[in-house]
């Protein structure tokens, strides 16, 4: 997806209008992710189906662009489901994730999801005793933990190596041996979702023929009739080198390819995709309060910070920002008693209004011109970025909210 960085700057600016304090916001452009989420659809195979997980962004706003094209969502947790099912009563849901309760898994049941994918043997026993209370048959995939000779290396991997996700391969044997004791359950196929942060197509091509061949050779092998597997998300956003994204276009073609190749036309073959789908639609404001140098080193302190906006702390990154110079201030050089209003061609670290040196969102940047008054715009803000920040350290405000829909700009009260 094309960033926009006049678009978040107008609809920063309508926010600004309307407040009186220096600018802090979260702008979502919502007119390219629905140009975005129409492409991702349109160039999947037919034998593709693209849901959305939920827990990379469930904004209202997001989650309605999105739901006109997506297959459905994903979601990982009763309170995702609820909100899910409260606001698209209709959108095929799959439930998924470690440490479901009973009641969760009981609310799945009664919301009717299409899928449960099944982390654990004992949940798999509890998903079997609430289906029989509920004399409802329940269909579900089994997630399993694979050791794949060739797996990717990214900085986020959920299986491959001892985590808490998914079954042992070990145990599938005896799973499969104890399911048609079970009225109520339904294997359907298998899950899997090894890593996130994946950036590079061909590798996310050879990862998918690993699920697929290891699909293949356990219905051969336990004379399995299903013909679905999910195949997870974690296709990557480059933070670091933002002109170097992955390769959707060789992925999508790959795909078409390796269904060929496997012989895979009469299976269904699922995405659950987060970040890859949101993340570019969503940009982070910041004003700049102020200008300081420490022990040697220049900081921007702006308006907001990690509590806002935990991306580039929760992955360890510099996050890139845009400068929208917006002050007219003199350069001055700093010095006591003469504070800068303006650092030219310095190294300068960003950091928010927190009171922990971890509140840093770009570290050491060189910039041409900075100056109090500022919008730093942080681009890559729409998947993981506000839901998985501390909002109330500090108790700072929240941040404000604009859209561009439409072609309109959206101002969120
Ligand atoms: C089971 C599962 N599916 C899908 C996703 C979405 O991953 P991503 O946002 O990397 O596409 C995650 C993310 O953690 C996950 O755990």
């Amino acid at each position: 997806m094309q960033l926009n960085y006049d678009l978040a700057v107008a609809v920063a600016t309508e926010l600004a209008a309307t407040e009186n304090d220096p600018l802090c916001a979260y702008v979502y452009d919502l007119d390219g992710l629905r140009t975005h989420i129409q492409q991702l659809v349109a160039s999947l195979p037919p034998q593709c189906q693209l849901f959305y997980a939920a827990k990379a962004n469930a904004e209202t706003p997001v989650l309605q662009v999105l739901a006109d094209h997506v297959h459905g969502f994903e979601v990982a947790s009763g309170g995702e489901l609820h909100w899910l099912r409260e606001h698209f009563a209709e959108v095929p849901l799959i439930f998924g994730g470690p440490g479901k309760l009973e009641s969760e898994l009981r609310a799945a049941i009664d919301a009717q999801v299409e899928l449960i994918h099944v982390e654990s043997r004992l949940e798999l026993e509890r998903l079997a005793r609430l289906a029989d209370e509920a004399g409802r048959p329940v269909d579900i995939l089994l997630r399993i933990n694979l050791t794949l000779a060739e797996l990717p290396s990214t900085t986020l991997t959920m299986g491959g190596r001892p985590t808490p996700f998914g079954l042992d391969e070990s145990e599938l044997e005896g799973i499969l041996a104890w399911l048609p004791t079970q009225p109520n359950l339904r294997l359907q196929g298998f899950h899997f979702h090894l890593l996130s942060h994946q950036l590079d197509a061909a590798a996310h091509l050879r990862l998918l023929q690993g699920y697929c061949r290891q699909v293949k050779r356990w219905c051969n092998d336990y004379g399995l009739e299903s013909r679905h597997v999910n195949v997870g998300g974690g296709i990557g956003i480059n933070y670091v080198e933002p002109d170097n994204q992955f390769n959707w276009p060789v992925f999508s073609q790959g795909l078409a390819t390796l269904i060929e190749q496997e012989q895979m036309q009469d299976w269904t073959i699922r995405f659950e995709f987060g970040r890859y789908v949101t993340a570019a639609c969503g940009y982070y404001v910041m004003e700049v309060l102020d200008l300081k140098r420490n022990l040697g080193q220049w900081f921007a302190v702006a308006r907001g910070g990690t509590h806002h906006f935990r991306t580039p702390a929760a992955q360890s990154h510099s996050h890139p920002f845009h400068v929208v110079s917006r002050s007219q201030a003199e350069s001055r050089t700093g010095g006591a008693g003469n504070p800068p209003a303006v650092l030219e061609r310095e190294p300068v670290t960003i950091v928010g209004q927190l009171c922990t040196p971890k509140d840093v969102l770009a570290q050491q940047v060189p910039l041409d011109r900075v100056a109090v008054g500022d919008w730093l715009v942080f681009p890559y803000a729409g998947a993981y970025a506000w839901n998985i920040s501390h909002h109330d350290f500090l108790r700072h405000p929240r941040p404000r909210c604009g859209y561009f829909d439409g072609g309109r700009v959206v101002v969120a009260p």
